[in-house]
């Protein structure tokens, strides 16, 4: 940033005096080939009066030339010692400037400068402005050979007041400047401006990805710059919500998990203490507390074997192992496994298929699914209950319903149901030996063959779960 400032001031300035030497020059140059025509003329003419000493003549001419040019005349003989002043100033003294040594000494036949006409310093017109002598009185010197016969046999000198000309110059130079020193400050500022505008926004994203890369995702960026820029913000910001939320439902799955295994490792311990304490209990006391240790064991394999299907259905390389089968026989199936458990309870379970329902799918990923929902419906519904499990065909799916005249579900509960862990009631779930991932796992099954998965209920009237699978995949 700095160094871009720097060249661009340095190049404004560069190009301020470039154009206002310019300037200067150009007023002067043509004032200076008038006035060297017209010394050459007159110094021409004069010679011969000079040679034979007309002082009439050259006094004459000298004075009306030196009117019409607005300035005085001097002129010297071959030494520069000043033989005739139109100012009459001048006379008898030798004129000690460096134009007349340019032609008595150097040989030159005309010789020019502006200077000073106090302190007889010299100046380059393009300069005027930084020299800031403005209230200096300038004048011009003009010198110009007199050659009679190949001699130089006298210095024709012309001074006239160079003021206004200086000024114009000074006044020009310093407008030019100010109008680069403008345009300089303006893109000075607008690229300042545009610098902000640019790396602003990206600023801001990169603290937001530092934020990030620490493991907050709360941050969130401003939308704003470009349009570019602005859609950047956008897809940081939903990525930075996506990665929050996920990070938070994570957390809450390793909690969940944690309390869900800890609770039977607690109640095993406090058994097994008791065991340990009591050598001398009683011998049934013993069995059943071992027993209670055999079905904490159970319950945590259990959870831990669901967690580990979670798992691995979560990452993104699980396979279907399909296989051409019939949904009717997968629902016979299960009827014929859970049979015995619903009838102790004295439920009646009942089979309505109306089509054979083949499909090309993974067997046991579907064996769980309805094995899952029926265990439920058995374990849900009081002595006594009715489960219906009826299958039918629905334009391209196959449509499953697995209904029961249990407890029903709360409205409230109805959009958790599916959630990992979450459970109706805590307690009474946990005696039947449910951990909470029952239906989350049958959601994520359905979801991996295409289908959808809902849940109809009214308390005191009983639930259906209802399953729809498209036949034809793809
Ligand atoms: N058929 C049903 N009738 C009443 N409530 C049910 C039924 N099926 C599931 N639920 C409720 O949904 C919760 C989640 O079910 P699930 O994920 O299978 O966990 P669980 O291990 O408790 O069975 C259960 O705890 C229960 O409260
Ligand atoms: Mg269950």
């Amino acid at each position: 940033m700095v160094a871009f400032l720097l060249i661009v001031g340095l190049s404004f300035w560069a190009m301020a005096g470039f154009m206002s030497s310019m300037i200067g020059d150009y007023l002067f140059d043509e004032r200076i080939s008038m006035e060297r025509t017209r010394m050459e003329t007159l110094a021409e003419k004069l010679a011969p009066s000079l040679r034979d000493r007309d002082v009439t003549t050259l006094l004459a001419e000298m004075n009306e030339e030196s009117r019409e040019l607005g300035g005085s005349m001097a002129l010297t003989d071959q030494n520069g010692k000043v033989q005739l002043d139109t100012q009459n100033a001048l006379t008898g003294t030798r004129l000690d400037i460096p134009q007349v040594t340019d032609i008595l000494v150097d040989g030159q036949r005309v010789s020019y400068a502006i200077r000073d006409a106090e302190t007889g310093q010299e100046i380059v017109p393009s300069w005027v402005l930084f020299m800031n002598r403005t209230g200096s009185r300038w004048e011009s010197v003009y010198a110009a050979a007199m050659i009679y016969d190949s001699d130089v046999i006298g210095v024709l000198i012309l001074f006239t007041p160079a003021e206004t000309a200086m000024r114009s110059v000074y006044q020009l130079q310093e407008r030019t400047l100010l109008i680069f020193a403008a345009i300089a400050a303006a893109a000075l500022l607008f690229s300042f401006i545009f610098a902000r505008v640019v790396t602003r926004p990206v600023a801001g994203l990169t603290r937001g990805i530092q934020h990030m890369a620490k493991g907050d995702f709360s941050s969130r960026v401003e939308v704003r710059g470009s349009r570019e820029m602005m859609q950047l913000a956008e897809a940081f910001n939903s990525m930075s919500e996506r990665l929050e939320s996920l990070d938070q439902s994570r957390n809450q799955f390793v909690s969940n998990a944690s309390h869900e295994l800890k609770t039977p490792l607690a109640t095993m311990k406090i058994m097994i203490e008791s065991l340990i304490y009591q050598p001398d209990m009683d011998r049934d006391l013993r069995t059943e507390f071992l027993t209670d240790i055999n079905s904490e064991i159970d319950r945590l394999s259990a959870i831990v074997s669901d967690l580990l299907t979670l798992v691995k259905m979560d990452s993104k390389d699980v396979r279907l192992q399909r296989e051409s089968l019939s949904v009717a026989d997968l629902c016979r199936e299960n009827e014929h496994r859970l049979k015995p458990i619903a009838e102790k309870k004295g439920q009646t379970i009942t089979l309505t298929l109306q089509d054979e329902c083949e499909m090309y799918a993974d067997r046991s990923k579907l064996n769980q699914v309805i094995y899952n929902l029926v265990e439920n419906a058995i374990k849900y519904t009081p002595q006594g209950g009715r489960i219906r499990v009826s299958l039918s065909r629905q334009g391209h799916d196959a449509h499953l319903v697995i209904a029961d005249n249990g407890p029903g579900i709360a409205k409230e509960s109805l959009p958790h149901i599916f959630d990992r862990f979450y459970r109706v009631d805590k307690a009474r779930s946990r005696e039947t030996g449910g951990t909470g991932l029952g239906l989350s796992i049958v959601r994520q099954l359905v979801l991996l063959h295409g289908g959808a998965i809902r849940c109809e209920s009214e308390v005191g009237k009983g639930s259906s779960f209802i399953v729809d699978l498209p036949l034809h995949q793809g």
